[in-house]
């Protein structure tokens, strides 16, 4: 049987109080409306329609190289009328899942059994219990606790305000039942909006049964409106990466303050600081040490690496045994040996630095290749770039950079060279020998310092 899911994309979100549309807000540093995506391509679903609307051109642009199906809702005339606009792009014999763009952390086993009651010719509605339902959907049931109605905040009397099951606005359905019940629902309700919710007594006319499914876990889904919602989501979020990262072995000085924005993959024993953000795909091997105040973004961290505290690791690759920081920044195309080690104020950009060699103090590093077992001395540059392009520096094994060199690129530093503290190295220096580039130290004997002028 085909399964089709239909998006709501199409809202403004004016409680956001933002330019940026709503279902392009971040959560845990992607789009709320990519969470959902992610969600439901796990259920493999035959298409999966976006009904976009507000911000369009931005929205789709967002998920350019996304399989989805966009569907153009002009005016937001409501959520019933949304989903009519996706109609056109579904099979007759489609069970269609309505999801929306601001529900993102529900998953594919809460959103299941609504397909399972769908294929069975019913109308399923995800439900929850909220202790403060309010501003949501509210399920009126009648004596026999038959859903009757989904009844909105704004429309809803005193007594039904006071029920605690309310939608979630996630539902499934055939598509031949939207199709011969979306054009009956009017929008004479205190919104003016046709209401998608207002299936449900069309069902109930047409002798359908309507299907709560029940949703145990609130926070999976809690609809993002305002900031305020979007901010606990993310606590949510977070909460829930953490617990699953303590779950399997990682330890974490404070989980409350760990962020993962993308997959953060862990091996045995590692250990994460205070205020750690992980973005992208990061992968940290068995014993690895993050350290405070790190941001880790699309790097691979080898075994027993320990990442010191206040670094800034970017699209880098990190062997095993290495040690970086204090306050060091790789820049993307980084790739560092096993044991090599960086200090305090470097930064290394699109450069190999070679098994157990040390960058410690002060060091700018680009476009370099560096062997093995090399010292770069504190305060080395290399000069890669003239103004309009980049040039390479080779650095052979074992060489000893002295502290405070420039090197000129493109140069080559033999195997094994010496150069010299304060060197400006311009042409290559040879493997195995000392190469020096300095003014001769001379003293002027009996010089004065300037002393303080009176008159002015
Ligand atoms: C909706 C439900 C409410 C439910 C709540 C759960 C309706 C009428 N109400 O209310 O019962 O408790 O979600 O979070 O369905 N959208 C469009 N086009 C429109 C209007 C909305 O695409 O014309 C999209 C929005 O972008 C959003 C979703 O539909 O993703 C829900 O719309 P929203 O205005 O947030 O509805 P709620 O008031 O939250
Ligand atoms: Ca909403």
């Amino acid at each position: 049987m085909d399964v089709s899911v239909v998006i709501l994309a199409a809202g403004q979100g004016k409680r956001m109080g933002s330019d940026l549309p709503k279902v392009l807000q971040p959560l845990a540093g992607r789009p709320l409306l990519a969470h959902v995506a992610d969600t439901v391509g796990a259920l493999d679903p035959t298409r999966i329609c976006v009904v976009y609307g507000h911000g369009g051109e931005r929205v789709k642009a967002a998920f350019s190289d996304a399989e989805l199906v966009w569907v153009l809702q002009a005016e937001q005339l409501g959520t019933g009328h949304a989903v009519m606009q996706a109609l056109p792009h579904l099979g007759a014999d489609d069970v269609v899942l309505i999801l929306c763009g601001d529900v993102p952390l529900v998953r594919a086993a809460t959103i299941e059994p609504l397909i399972t009651a769908a294929e069975t010719d019913k109308l399923a509605i995800l439900t929850t219990n909220l202790a403060d339902s309010y501003g949501y959907g509210r399920i009126v049931r009648d004596i026999d606790s038959h859903v009757r109605a989904i009844v909105e905040e704004k429309d809803a009397t005193d007594e039904q305000k006071l029920i605690k099951e309310i939608n979630t606005g996630l539902m499934a359905c055939r598509a031949q039942f939207l199709t011969a019940w979306l054009p009956r629902i009017k929008s004479d309700n205190t919104q003016g909006e046709y209401y998608l919710t207002d299936i449900v007594t069309c069902a109930i006319d047409d002798g359908v049964s309507v299907v709560p499914v029940h949703a145990d876990n609130p926070a999976e889904v809690l609809g993002i409106n305002d900031k305020q919602q979007l901010a606990a989501a993310e606590r949510n979020h977070q909460r829930s990466v953490t617990d699953a990262l303590m779950q399997q072995g990682v330890t974490m000085i404070d989980p409350n303050r760990v962020d993962v924005r993308g997959k953060l993959t862990c091996g045995r024993d590692v250990v994460l600081d205070i205020n750690t953000i992980f973005s992208g795909d990061v992968v940290l091997g068995d014993d690895v040490q993050i350290g405070a105040n790190s941001i880790i973004s699309n790097a691979s961290i080898g075994a027993g690496t320990r990442i010191l505290p206040n670094c800034i690791i970017d699209q880098t690759t990190v062997g095993k045994s290495c040690e970086i920081g204090p306050f060091a920044r790789t820049r993307p195309g980084v790739e560092l040996d096993d044991q090599a080690k960086l200090g305090n104020f470097v930064e290394i950009k699109k450069s190999r630095i070679g098994k157990g060699s040390k960058v410690n103090h002060l060091t700018y590093i680009g476009d370099t290749t560096i062997g093995e077992r090399v010292n770069v001395g504190a305060g080395t540059i290399t000069c890669n770039y003239d103004g309009v392009n980049k040039h390479p520096t080779v650095i052979g094994d074992g060489a000893f950079i002295g502290s405070g060199v420039e090197l000129v690129a493109p140069v080559n530093i033999g195997a094994g060279a010496t150069i010299g503290a304060g060197a400006t190295v311009s042409k290559d220096a040879p493997a195995g020998e000392l190469t020096v580039e300095r003014a001769r130290q001379k003293v002027i004997r009996g010089w004065q310092r300037p002393s303080k002028d009176k008159s002015g």
